[in-house]
């Protein structure tokens, strides 16, 4: 198990390339399995998380090879994954295992999906309810987490199903069921979600529609048996990860950095836009649009933040970056509330009760209810002590959140299972080093 220690930095400076998005990645080896013919996949994110997806693939038969600069892939079509004991290990992937039980509850096919001790407590009844009406068979059909043993229709029920919450990961396991149905496949969301499955499937051809309906709510639907053309697809840097660097060098004094091709699909851009309401110095520059995704680069300077109210509607646009909005908040003039957050719980960890033990070790005063959470920023970065060892609990973006918030505490911050990282930021402690920060992995015998 490996640690690592980040110290107080005087300021963070340069222009940097984070990998490419995790959610367009697992998506664009998925779909690519499923068009009729070769495709190349440029920028793919080479993380844990997306190669469980990978040698999932793969061991249902896809050709997925690495190439110098891009991933081949030769697809097999819709619906022709075939066999009987297959063994899926997901990792400590979430995305993985939902987006891939919807593959193969759409295939005449069995399989067994294994995960991580993360993994193996994340809540599956939230798609094993719809897959069901599919006319999928769960070998065990009470049980609501992996081990999971799933077999498939080669032709799958079309589905009209409303989603109670706001969840890509159902969302797009719906749809990839629904690719090799007869018939049209609908869901319905309460907000919309990220739409990279929706954007990626029309890109390659797929009839597919999303309307908003009089009650507000977003309805997706997707013809089934489209024609999926093999195109290659390049993949934008992650904004979830460029959010990280973007927010160290806001709370860090006499810092300006910038972070380049990140993709800024306005459902993934919730952070940003609360960063900027906060007094953010924040701007998007050189927009274009690659593969049906926006892309910009973004950069970011030292600011002087002030604690609001995140709207609620916003959360599903952001989700994943409430762990490194909670560093910017305990930098924050006042209080910073999140509500309807009650998602974060069902994550890697529990992110709010993570992120709220871990700043209040580090000198920040919190509060944790049910879905909401407070946090009381102390204004100046010279205000908050550090000195503190935290645990990553098995989730990347707890780990690097924390080591953001040691470049700007009077004590270093030690962060222990920092390997987590690798399932969405490799090379994150090079990059941010790489800007002036001061991350370095430390023996056992060095922790605090
Ligand atoms: C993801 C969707 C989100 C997010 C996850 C990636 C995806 O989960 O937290 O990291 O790629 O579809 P939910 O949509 O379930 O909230």
């Amino acid at each position: 198990m490996y640690s690592i220690s980040s110290e107080n930095t005087s300021s963070l400076h340069g222009e940097i390339t984070v990998p490419g998005d995790k959610s367009i990645s697992h998506r664009s080896l998925i779909l690519g399995s499923l068009v009729s013919g070769r495709i190349e996949i440029f920028n793919l994110l080479e993380s844990e998380d997306v190669m469980a997806t990978a040698n999932a693939l793969k061991t249902l038969g896809v050709s997925i090879n690495k190439k110098k600069n891009s991933w081949e892939i030769y697809g097999q079509g819709i619906g022709n994954f075939y066999g009987n004991s297959h063994t899926l290990d997901m990792g400590n992937s979430g995305t993985a295992a939902r987006l891939l039980m919807g593959i193969i509850a759409g295939s005449d096919v069995e399989a067994t999906f294994t995960g991580d001790q993360s993994l193996s407590k994340r809540p599956m009844r939230r798609v094993i309810l719809p897959l069901l009406k599919t006319g999928a068979i769960f070998r065990e059909p009470e049980k609501s987490t992996l081990p999971l043993t799933l077999r498939g229709s080669k032709i799958p029920l079309p589905l009209t199903y409303i989603s109670p919450v706001s969840s890509a990961q159902i969302k797009s396991c719906i749809l990839l069921c629904g690719l090799s149905s007869l018939g049209k496949t609908t869901v319905i969301e309460p907000s919309l979600s990220r739409d990279h499955t929706e954007r990626m499937l029309k890109f390659l051809g797929a009839k597919i529609e999303t309307t908003q309906l009089e009650d507000m709510s977003w309805q997706i639907s997707l013809e089934g048996l489209p024609d999926l053309k093999p195109l290659d697809i390049t993949v934008p840097s992650d904004p979830s990860s460029a959010s990280f660097p973007i927010v160290a060098a806001i709370i860090t004094p006499n810092s300006q950095i910038k972070v380049n091709n990140i993709c800024v699909n306005k459902l993934r851009m919730g952070l940003f836009k609360t960063l900027i309401e906060m007094g953010a110095h924040i701007e998007l520059t050189n927009e274009r649009e690659i593969g049906g995704e926006l892309i910009a680069d973004i950069s970011s300077r030292s600011s002087n933040l002030k604690g609001i109210k995140v709207p609620k509607s916003r959360v599903p646009s952001m989700i994943d970056e409430f762990p490194i909005l909670s560093i910017a908040a305990a930098h924050a003039e006042g209080n910073t509330i999140m509500e309807g957050v009650e998602e974060l719980r069902y994550k890697e960890t529990d992110r709010i009760k993570a992120m709220c033990e871990g700043l209040q070790k580090a000198g920040i005063e919190t509060m944790d209810e049910k879905d909401k959470m407070v946090v009381k920023g102390k204004s100046s970065s010279n205000n908050i002590k550090g000195g503190v060892e935290i645990g990553s609990k098995l989730d990347h973006r707890i780990a690097m959140s924390f080591l953001c918030l040691g470049l700007t505490t009077r004590e270093p911050i030690i962060v222990r299972d920092t390997e987590t990282i690798n399932s969405s930021f490799p090379g994150f402690m090079n990059i941010m080093n790489k800007i002036g920060a001061k991350l370095q992995n430390v023996s056992k015998k060095k922790l605090l």
